[in-house]
């Protein structure tokens, strides 16, 4: 029902720095792909097909990842490195990708807002490809099959701790099920004192397209930035947008820590890696 899904990813990567000057942020690899691969991975299991990456300057790497070259399956072919090969033709075959790119950085809102003509007047999702969650049901599913149930848009939701509360947009909730509650309110970035509840938005969203005229009233904030948070909090204030909090675990690969954490335990679930791995672990002394 949902076919099309917008991947922001024109930031800086500021926290990845200095690799982050040559390589875009969402190429770097998360155990043996690009960390944007997991995202499209999600979106096509999760039954959509037509994707649109919003880029920038510096990014064009990913275009090329995500392209055919003909001269390499040429070599692979002769070489005959079969596996090689469908690896390198599975990743151009994934979808049907186009690309924006943003060419000034005012916020993940005005990213979104430059998907306006792509969506077109539909119903879409929207992935942020730093959130990895490893789940049963693709995370971005799960948000469909609310979207199905409510007809309205719905974004996914964590528990953080206090910390979190700084780095996320954090929801005032009004339970309405077991996993599903409406959002009256949602605050950026709050810190603990303004937090409404430890309930935090994850990079998942599923809009309805009435979501674009918030976003082109929302005034930029402190730092010049559109936020895609304020919108949809504006958004709550005239149609029920719910949150759902999900089940899987979820790897901010935004940040160092979770970087880390996310090649562990993913490398770790994958059999040809599994027992290495554990032998490495278990080895270390600290
Ligand atoms: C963005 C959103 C924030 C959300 C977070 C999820 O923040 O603005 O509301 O909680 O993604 O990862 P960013 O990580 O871009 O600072």
């Amino acid at each position: 029902m949902i076919k099309k899904a917008v991947i922001p990813a024109a930031g800086f990567g500021t926290r990845f720095l200095p690799v982050t000057k040559a390589i875009p942020k969402e190429m770097l690899p998360v155990v043996d792909k690009p960390l944007i691969q997991y995202g499209i991975e999600e979106i096509i299991s999760s039954g959509m097909d037509q994707i649109l990456i919003i880029t920038s300057r510096n990014k064009s790497s990913i275009e090329d990842y995500f392209d055919k070259n003909p001269e390499l399956e040429k070599v692979l072919e002769e070489k005959d490195k079969r596996d090689l090969l469908e690896e390198v033709k599975k990743v151009s075959d994934l979808a049907k990708i186009v690309y924006i790119r943003q060419k000034e950085m005012m916020g993940l809102g005005h990213a979104v807002l430059l998907a306006k003509d792509f969506v077109n007047n539909e119903p879409f999702a929207v992935l942020l490809p730093d959130d990895i969650i490893d789940s049963e049901i693709p995370c971005l599913k799960q948000l469909v099959e609310v979207y199905s149930e409510y007809s309205c848009s719905v974004v996914a939701l964590e528990r953080v701790d206090e910390e979190g509360t700084w780095r996320y947009g954090i929801i005032k909730p009004r339970q309405i099920s077991d996993r599903v509650f409406k959002i009256e309110d949602v605050i950026e970035k709050p810190g603990p004192e303004r937090a409404y509840s430890d309930l935090a938005v994850i990079g998942r969203y599923v809009f309805e397209p009435d979501i674009f005229s918030e976003l082109e009233r929302t005034k930029p904030d402190s730092r010049g930035e559109i936020q895609l948070t304020d919108a949809f909090g504006l958004l709550s204030k005239k149609r029920p947008v719910y949150g759902l909090l999900f089940e899987g675990r979820r790897y901010d690969v935004g940040n160092k820590f979770g970087f880390i954490e996310a090649n562990i335990r993913l490398a770790l679930k994958r059999k040809e890696f599994e027992a290495k791995i554990k032998e490495i672990l278990s080895s270390l002394k600290y």
